[in-house]
This record gives C-alpha cells, structure tokens and sequence, in this order.
C-alpha cells in the first residue's frame, strides 16, 4: 500500500512505529517507507521519555534512505513542515516552535519529533501528533490537541498534507540551502532574544537565546561570550526584563 509516494504499512497497534521502521530497515534497500498506526503500547519520546500515545491521534516514522548526513538538520525541517500542516488545516492558529523540533500551539505542545538512526544508511523520523486529544496527568508542561484548537482533522488527512509539504520541503532544501530553512525557523521559534534555560543531560545553562549557527546549534549569549548548545530542552524564564 502506498500513500502519496511512500511505501505504506498502517498497523492497528504496535508497541513504537519507530521501532518497527528500524527493524524494517534491515531488509529494505531503496525505497522510502512510512509505518503508522492506530494505537502504539510503548511510544517514545526524545532523550528516554515516554510519550503518552491516547487513542485517535497519529503516530508514524518515517525511513529515509541516505539522510544520515543531514541528520542534525531534519528536526528543522520536520518541525516547520508540521508547522505548515498545522496552520494549512487552520490558518489563523498560534503556532511556535521550541528548540529543536517541539511544536506549541496556543503555548501547549501538540506534537514532538524523535529521529534515530537504523540500518543501511536509513534516519527514522518518529512524529506524534495529538489529534483528538492531549496528555494531562504525569505531564510536566502544558499540552493541547488540533481538536481543543477546533480543528476537526482525520489522522490519515493530516499524514497526506504533512508528506507533500516535507517532500517539497525537502526540494527547497535542495534549491535553497539549510540557510533559507533557518531564517524561516527563526520566525516561528519561542523564546528568541529571552533569557532561557537549557537543561541538557549533565547540566543547565542560562542565558539569552539569540540565535541558531548555520547547523541549527542554538546560540545562548552569556554575558559577552556565545555559548553552542547542541541537545537539550529549552525554558523561558519567567522575568525577562532585567538584562544579561
Ligand atoms: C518527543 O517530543 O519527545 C518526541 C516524541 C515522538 C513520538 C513519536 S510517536 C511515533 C514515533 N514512535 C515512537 O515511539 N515515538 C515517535
């Protein structure tokens, strides 16, 4: 089965569609695929977390061939890609980015990307997008869902928008450079030119976000001295009118 260009496996429940496309990835050699599913047992989130996988919204990874190289740029590209299926479905909805590929709407997270590497030179991009509804308990941040935001959209609707705005994204990419896609990024992003804090897996950094360099590293001004931060998860602060 295919659906747009991709090779289709929609599964009534799985434990993770990423795990599935990575043991996929074993025995596949060109050709770009998409495993989805109704109901995943053990969805996962980025940097070990769970992610809570209710009923009615959409979960699917993506494999593609040969994108190891630009692997640390394809949450900024997923990330705007559902940004622009976000606001396709309703265009008048508030919809930001957070550092790297968490996608807020009306400041609650609606969807989250996990990408990891399988075999024979395939990435999987891991994307959940609340549908229907949003996780509230054993949550520490604010949630929302496209229906709490009065978008009535099917899930299989929603995948079909999202796969030809990233295959084209993927030719802008292409025609254009990673630069367009940043300055394109910078626009929906949370917290530029704030004071933030970085909490990453050994320690947490303050500072001011003030930009990204040319290979999507965030920029955090410390007093004089610009500090790259690779990985981590990003907080506004709440006082943001003292200076640096
Ligand atoms: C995050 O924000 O922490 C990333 C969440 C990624 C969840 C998706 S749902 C489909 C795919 N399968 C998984 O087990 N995880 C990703």
């Amino acid at each position: 089965m295919y659906i747009q260009d991709w090779l289709w496996y929609d599964l009534d429940e799985t434990s993770s569609t990423n795990d599935v496309a990575i043991e996929l990835s074993a025995n596949s050699e060109d050709e770009k695929y998409i495993v989805s599913a109704k109901k995943q047992t053990n969805g996962r989130g980025r940097r070990g977390r769970e992610w809570h996988s209710q009923k009615g919204n959409l979960f699917f990874s993506q494999a593609v061939k040969d994108h190891v190289d630009i692997l640390n740029k394809l949450p900024f590209i997923v990330s705007l890609v559902l940004l622009e299926t976000i606001m396709y479905f309703e265009p008048k909805a508030s919809v930001k980015i957070k550092w790297p590929n968490d996608i807020l709407a009306n400041d609650g997270k609606i969807s989250g990307i996990l990408l990891e590497k399988a075999s024979n030179d395939y990435v999987i991009i891991g994307v959940g997008v609340n549908i229907v509804s949003s996780p509230t308990s054993n949550i520490s941040y604010k949630t929302t869902s496209l229906k709490q935001m009065g978008i009535d959209v099917d899930r299989i609707e929603f995948l079909k928008q999202y796969l030809e705005k990233f295959d084209e994204k993927m030719k802008y990419l292409q025609n254009y450079g990673f630069t367009s896609i940043i300055k394109n990024w910078l626009e929906h992003a949370v917290g530029l030119g704030q004071k933030i804090v970085v909490n990453s897996e050994k320690n947490s950094e303050d500072g001011v976000f003030c930009g990204l360099d040319a290979d999507g590293a965030l920029l955090l001004r410390q007093n004089e001295h610009i500090k790259k931060i690779y990985a981590g998860d990003i907080f506004i602060k709440k006082d943001n009118t003292e200076n640096e």
